[in-house]
């Protein structure tokens, strides 16, 4: 028997849309193919019809998989022989899957102590070299953009082109699963970096349709509601810790041309979306994609009637703040009687 894929990788899936040749390498993990799911709880409270884009579903728990499969395909058709990134944690974990899976090296830098404990297991378990800087993610962006100009490394942050390119693939997968006759009007969307909502505006744009584009920061990490950088950005929602995000102009161009805009939300805001999310919708996000059901719940959507949330990585990336977020446990004795008081108690 041939081996069968039972979910093809998102290259397989979009190749006439990316830039990658019949018989290029590709390096997949059967990345893509996420569910949307309609969120009825989240709809009545804000009076639209809200789906759920599962990004968290994605092979290592988050969207960057999307960008990785193309970033490091790419890097092995060029013969590269290792790969870096910074990271807040997502990208540190898919790099060092892909890169294990290519049979190539991976460095990455993140910073000490704000990482998610379940990311760094993850880069730390495919191999990568994970080197924690005494700094935050703007300072390791900027040192690993210097290596990598150095050495025949290759970076693959958003900054590379590649990343979009596979990213943008999730505004297809929406179109297509809303049809034709009644399209997106919003996408809710957390901002950090600031290269996927550049890449959904571009895959969306491709296809010819225009969703308003609303970006959402965390209050304490908002460098595009300020219109400046953050020197020390802050908030629990550790992924989108970022103070000067590389993709900043076409962010902005995003939200701007398809009459969006980019809101701050408190972390109170976010841990109660979070919160929401799990307990009424059964769906376990972390911190930073409730980020973007925040926004919605707090500054809606404009006037929007059909509307997507993207949910950029998993809940069990991030088992402290869950745990922390979460309700207690009910210690008992091996008795029946105690059980009984236990359960109905
Ligand atoms: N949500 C999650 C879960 C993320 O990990 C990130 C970014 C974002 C949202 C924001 O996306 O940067 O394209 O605007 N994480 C990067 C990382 C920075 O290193 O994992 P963005």
């Amino acid at each position: 028997m041939s081996p069968v894929a039972t979910r093809v990788g998102l290259i397989e899936r979009y190749r006439e849309r990316l830039p990658f040749a019949d018989g290029d390498p590709v390096i997949s993990l059967g990345e893509g193919s996420t569910p949307l799911v309609h969120a009825p709880a989240l709809s009545e409270r804000v009076g639209a019809e809200v789906w759920l884009k599962l990004e968290g579903l994605n092979p290592t728990g988050s969207f960057k998989d999307r960008g990785m499969t193309c970033a490091v395909s790419a890097a092995v058709r060029e013969g590269a022989k290792a790969v870096i990134c910074a990271s807040t944690g997502n990208t540190s974990a898919s790099a060092a899957a892909y890169a294990a899976r290519a049979g190539i090296r991976c460095a990455v830098l993140v910073p000490d102590g704000k990482i998610a404990t379940g990311k760094l297991a993850q880069a730390l378990m495919h191999g990568a070299r994970v080197i924690v800087l005494r700094g935050n993610f703007d300072e390791a962006l900027k040192l690993v953009r210097e290596l990598a100009d150095r050495h025949p490394i290759s970076l693959v942050n958003s900054v590379n082109r590649f990343r979009l390119e596979g990213q943008k693939t999730a505004s297809f997968e929406i179109v297509e699963a809303l049809g034709e006759e009644r399209p997106l009007d919003a996408l809710c969307i957390p901002v950090g970096n600031a290269g996927n909502i550049t890449a959904y505006w571009k895959g969306f744009r491709e296809l010819g349709v225009a969703p308003r584009m609303f970006g959402f920061q965390a209050a304490g990490a908002a460098p595009l509601v300020e219109g400046a950088p953050v020197a020390h950005p802050e908030t629990v929602a550790s992924a989108i810790r970022i103070g000067n995000p590389a993709r900043w102009e076409e962010a902005m161009d995003a939200m701007t041309s398809s009459q969006g805009a980019v809101r701050a939300v408190t972390d109170a805001q976010i841990l109660d979306a979070y919160r929401f999310l799990a307990a009424r919708e059964g769906v376990f996000c972390e911190p930073a994609s409730a980020a973007s059901v925040a926004g919605l719940m707090v500054h809606g959507a404009g006037d929007a009637e059909r509307v997507a949330c993207v949910l950029t990585g998993h809940g069990l990336k991030d088992p402290s703040t869950a745990l922390d977020q979460a309700g207690a446990v009910v210690p008992c004795e091996p008795e029946l009687a105690a059980v009984e008081e236990a359960v109905l108690g």
